[in-house]
């Protein structure tokens, strides 16, 4: 038995229309995957079939051996913690803290236990500075930042990251990135449609029009070109640079295709 397993679930959120089409995945605890997939690909959509938001038309979750129903949800819910993709939909309180603090509030975590955990992952996420803020008041980034603070607080097994970096400059995708490669003893599921991103992960499931189409690790998927470009999806810089190599006439030519490729797959 896997931690999480996905059996065959359709989905469409109008009539003949298959948002999801017969896509099963089995996660096995404490795995990082990445769901890959162009805007509009269904990955937001499976990410919200997987916490009962929505119910499958068809098909069927198990987590930890439970069928998510509308009676096992609530309890489910506290193994899965979720950052969503617009993080403007996800803010209850009037400040920072309060924001933080929300879940575990909900959870009757004592104060003095509650302000350690607020202090620890304000600080994880650099955002110790804004806890007297209003959220309203954050850029998109730094909403994000909240939220995934908020979510790491709960301490739940499974973390869901919907394109929760896509609001980030540069530097602060690398940051949090960082926070989730360090998330060992976790069951990671990120969702993006960066590539890059996808590399932290050990294993990637590439979504297209509501169907897998590929999985493997990062190296194994990387390597479909064609796959990856009839899923709207581009390849590395790095492999750009490996497909001009192979084209040209350079002297050292492995040798600097093999340095290309580690550097690819350096985590
Ligand atoms: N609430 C909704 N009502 C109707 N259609 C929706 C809704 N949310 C998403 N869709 C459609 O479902 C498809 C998949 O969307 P989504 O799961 O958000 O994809 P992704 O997260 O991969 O960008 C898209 O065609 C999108 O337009
Ligand atoms: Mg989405």
């Amino acid at each position: 038995m896997s931690y999480i397993e996905i059996k065959n679930i359709v989905f469409s959120y109008q009539k003949n229309e298959k948002v999801l089409d017969d896509v099963s995945l089995n996660i096995e605890k404490g795995e990082h995957i990445c769901i890959l997939g162009h805007n509009g690909s269904g990955k937001s959509t499976l990410a919200k079939l997987m916490v009962g938001l929505l119910v499958p038309n068809s098909g069927s979750i198990y987590i930890d051996g439970v069928k998510l129903t509308e009676e096992t949800v609530d309890e489910l819910r506290k193994q899965i913690g979720i950052v969503f993709q617009n993080p403007d939909n996800q803010f209850v309180g009037v400040t920072v803290r309060d924001d933080i603090a929300f879940g575990l509030e909900n959870r009757q975590v004592p104060k003095q236990e509650m302000e350690e955990l607020i202090d620890k992952y304000s600080h994880l996420v650099s955002m110790e500075n804004f806890l007297d803020n209003n959220p309203e008041d954050l850029s998109g980034g730094e909403k994000q930042r909240v939220a995934i603070a908020g979510v790491l607080a709960m301490n739940p097994e499974v973390i869901i990251f919907d394109e929760a970096t896509s609001m980030l400059d540069p530097k602060g995708v690398r940051e949090v990135m960082n926070v989730v490669k360090n998330l060992k003893d976790k069951t990671i599921i990120s969702i993006t449609h960066n590539l890059e991103e996808a590399l932290l992960a050990s294993r990637v499931i590439v979504l297209n029009e509501g169907k897998i189409v590929l999985t493997g690790t990062p190296q194994e998927v990387f390597k479909e070109k064609e796959i990856l470009k009839n899923s709207k999806l581009d390849i590395l810089e790095s492999m750009k640079l490996l497909e001009i190599i192979e084209k040209s006439n350079l002297k050292n030519k492995e040798k600097i295709e093999e340095a290309l490729w580690e550097l690819s797959y350096t985590k």
